[in-house]
């Protein structure tokens, strides 16, 4: 029998991850893996408090230790004009603080030493004189007019108010709420959790003191942007500058940012004059890179008795911590966080964003998710619950009712959002049958009548990706487009090249899919480049499942200027104009006398033979493409979730799962599967389970795994997912992205079952995670504040 891999494979389907070949044999290369002749180990030093001013700090001990080489401060890189660093917000951020520490890991010194474990030692003996301030750790309280000003080296900042946003009309929706039959509200809180990812954030810094040439291996999502963002802030010529994101051991957001580690690498790297290597170990990783969510909201709902929803209001409280460094486009503070109306058919919808500065660290990345889409849509399938609680209706049912219709696609929100295309009730449907619906209700009610509590959660959403349209969208300037290149070698064999970056997605298999789909190649033919800036073209990276819709749309593209091309050469090899061709799947021939064609492979010999070409027609097989996304794609899904709770202990089963996803054309359902798995999984954790949370002295309470719990086989029952295929109609191939769907959708799966669950108690509402302890606290009247 043969197996997949031993199959040829071309095109779209099922076929095993070319990864994984060197991947699951233990040859992956990670930052870490990287050894650099003469190469040196930094160690950062960072602050035990959330907000102290630092009188001095002494260094004296660690530089006399054997093995140290130096010993930098933020006085040193002040002298340098480094100790501050843009954001992804237009913000700054300390790189190593100079006047005070805004939060408890906050980078404070860096020792470089021959080895890491003696770097460690002398970290240790850094004396540092800190000064207690005042800390203020809850985004309310840092609002309050007494409170500690956090960021008071900007110019200007009396308080700890960083942003005010708006979308949608005000106005207009006030007036659908004067007049509305229902109108329910809830405070809803999505607290801080991290996206930790199995590898943490590393680089190893190489600045050649001949040639100027700065080589920087680093855990990045996005190693084109992360060297203009270097050339712009150390003034480095950007043509000196290598960025290598060697193999990545999970993003999800979190190797969006650059952080100060990454710089003083690069910085011990000028200072010793030889490669510096700095990676974190967990509980740093933890506590000081991005965090995500922490968004405190108010949601409003409009509708009349018989369910109809009319408008949706929003008030939001954005914790950002001590720097604002939340990556997202430009325009938009709050991300995406507008397309909050959901999946759903209304009549008006306003929210108001604030941004906060508080004593925790900076972030607010789009942990595997849209820049602020989880919480949009945790919100409004939160709020459509809390309105089948007070309607006493079904929630499938008044989802149902209520759903944008096919026939108004391209449908425009209320917000500005113009989804492409969807067929919302055929996959609610689906899902509602592939759970047996009625049946579960059925067997709720006999178990309601027993005492016993069983829950089944309903969440529908849509997701907006592919960032984006560069009228609308940047960060920090760089508008979001990607380039590809693609050359067909002699013998047929073909290299991609791509702005993107896997983390585990699968690009390798799925990018040459895409030119297998386009030109008739076998996958295994196809070698994808991907990670190196020396060696792709410009683009802004992997995040916001972004990937499949723009840098896929490119490779897709480039692969058609191939096609085209190929045209050419095949009617000067046929002696036909290339009126007369047509393409056949792998080859172009003859129309009428298919007898006579000739495949890619032969016509890229030919294309580097002496075979003379048409007038103008240069020689070679190769092409370049820059993809500008004239809009996002909007995948949507719908989600059922079958819970048991144990009245006594509060626990939580996920008996089932049920996920139906529309992510268009799937170019490897087995990877799109994958990633739905995935993300299912971090649903159950941040719904059930993970908050990384503060006490009032800004002490951070989970930087290690045995206290930010991590989801895992047993927490996770067996996956049911079923799909419907609604194509992109501007995507080259119909597809849409998938990668983060799932983390945007189950969370609200999942709490809104076990909400059902203990409905009868009279629960309307509870914060996640909705730990044991949490839910015992709601069944017996003694709510768990997060
Ligand atoms: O940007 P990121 O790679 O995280 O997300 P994505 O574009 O949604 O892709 C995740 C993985 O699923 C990639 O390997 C995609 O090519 C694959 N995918 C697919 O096979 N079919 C789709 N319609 C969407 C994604």
């Amino acid at each position: 029998m043969t197996t997949v891999e031993e199959r040829p494979h071309t095109g779209f389907g099922r076929t095993l991850r070319k990864e994984d070949v060197r991947l699951v044999r233990g040859k992956g290369n990670y930052v870490d893996d990287v050894r650099l002749p003469g190469m040196l180990h930094g160690a950062l030093l960072r602050s035990p408090y959330a907000h102290a001013k630092i009188n001095s700090i002494d260094t004296s001990a660690a530089e006399a230790h054997p093995k140290v080489l130096a010993v930098i401060t933020g006085e040193t890189l002040k002298g340098l004009g480094l100790a501050w660093m843009p954001t992804l917000s237009y913000d700054v951020q300390a790189v190593l603080a100079t006047d005070k520490v805004r939060y408890q890991g906050q980078e404070v010194a860096f020792v470089i030493a021959e080895d890491h474990y003696s770097a460690r030692d002398a970290v240790e003996l850094i004396e540092v004189d800190y000064e207690p301030l005042p800390v203020v750790a809850d985004a309310k309280k840092a609002m309050a007019a007494d409170a500690p000003v956090i960021r008071d080296d900007k110019e200007g900042q009396t308080d700890n108010h960083i942003f005010d946003w708006e979308s949608g009309d005000q106005a207009e929706t006030d007036a659908v709420f004067a007049n509305a039959e229902v109108v329910v509200a809830e405070d809803i809180l999505y607290p801080r959790v991290h996206p930790a990812p199995l590898e943490t954030c590393g680089s190893v810094a190489d600045m050649d003191p001949v040639t100027g040439k700065l080589t920087l291996y680093t855990t990045s999502q996005a190693p084109h942007a992360h060297r203009t963002v270097y050339a712009l802030v150390a003034g480095l010529p950007e043509h000196k500058i290598r960025v290598i994101s060697p193999d990545i051991g999970g993003g999800f957001g979190n190797k969006v940012g650059i952080y100060p580690g990454y710089v003083m690498s690069i910085v011990g790297s000028i200072v010793t004059g030889k490669p510096v290597k700095w990676v974190e170990d967990r509980a740093e990783h933890l506590m000081s890179t991005a965090f995500a969510r922490d968004y405190h909201m108010r949601g409003e709902i409009a509708a009349t008795k018989d369910g109809k929803i009319l408008g949706l209001r929003v008030k939001v409280l954005a914790d950002h911590g001590a720097f604002n460094a939340t990556a997202q486009p430009t325009k938009f503070p709050a991300g995406f966080f507008h397309v909050f109306t959901g999946s759903y058919d209304l009549q008006a919808a306003h929210c108001t964003v604030t941004g906060v500065y508080t004593n925790k660290a900076p972030g607010g990345v789009a942990y595997a998710c849209s820049f602020r889409i989880t919480e949009a849509v945790y919100l409004v399938e939160r709020m459509v619950d809390v309105l089948a609680y007070e309607l006493k209706a079904d929630p499938a049912e008044l989802r149902m009712k209520n759903l944008i219709q096919p026939e108004q696609f391209p449908y425009t929100t209320k917000t500005g959002w113009e989804y492409d295309s969807g067929d919302y009730p055929k996959a609610l449907q689906l899902a509602m049958d592939m759970a047996g619906y009625d049946e579960l209700r059925k067997e709720q009610a006999e178990k309601r009548e027993r005492g016993e509590l069983m829950g089944i959660g309903v969440a529908f959403f849509t997701e907006a990706v592919g960032a984006g349209p560069r009228k609308h969208m940047d960060i920090l300037g760089l508008g979001m487009a990607d380039g590809a290149e693609l050359r067909i070698h002699p013998t047929g064999k073909a290299v991609l090249r791509i702005s993107v970056k896997t983390q585990g997605q699968g690009h390798e298999t799925t990018f040459a899919q895409i030119v297998g789909n386009e030109l008739g190649l076998p996958t295994a033919d196809i070698e994808v480049v991907h990670g190196d800036t020396d060696q792709t073209p410009f683009g802004l990276g992997t995040y916001g499942s972004r990937s499949t819709p723009v840098s896929g749309a490119a490779t897709a593209l480039v692969a058609r200027k191939i096609r085209d091309k190929a045209k050419i050469v095949a009617s000067a090899m046929l002696e036909v104009s290339p009126d007369d061709l047509e393409w056949e799947g792998n080859r172009w021939q003859v129309k009428g006398d298919p007898e006579q064609g000739k495949t890619i492979q032969e016509i890229a010999l030919a294309a580097h033979s002496s075979l003379e070409l048409p007038e103008g027609v240069e020689g070679h097989l190769d092409a370049t493409t820059v993809y500008n996304p004239p809009n996002l794609t909007y995948p949507f899904g719908a989600y059922i979730c079958v819970v048991d709770v144990d009245k006594g202990t509060g626990g939580v089963k996920v008996r089932r799962f049920i996920a139906v996803d529309d992510c268009g054309v799937r170019i490897n359902p087995m990877i799109v599967e994958g990633q739905v798995h995935g993300g299912l999984a971090d649903g159950v954790g941040m719904a059930l389970m993970q908050v990384i949370a503060f006490d009032e002295e800004g002490n951070h309470l989970g930087a290690s795994f045995m206290d930010y719990l991590l989801p895992t086989s047993l927490e996770c029952p067996s996956w049911e997912l079923g799909e419907t295929t609604t194509p992109s109609p501007h995507h080259p191939i119909g597809a849409k992205g998938v990668g983060e769907s799932a983390t945007v959708g189950s969370p609200c799966a999942v709490v809104n079952a076990v909400l059902d669950a203990i409905k009868p108690y009279g629960v309307r509402h509870a914060d996640m995670p909705l730990t044991p302890a949490a839910v015992w606290g709601a069944l017996n009247g003694r709510p768990i504040r997060t």
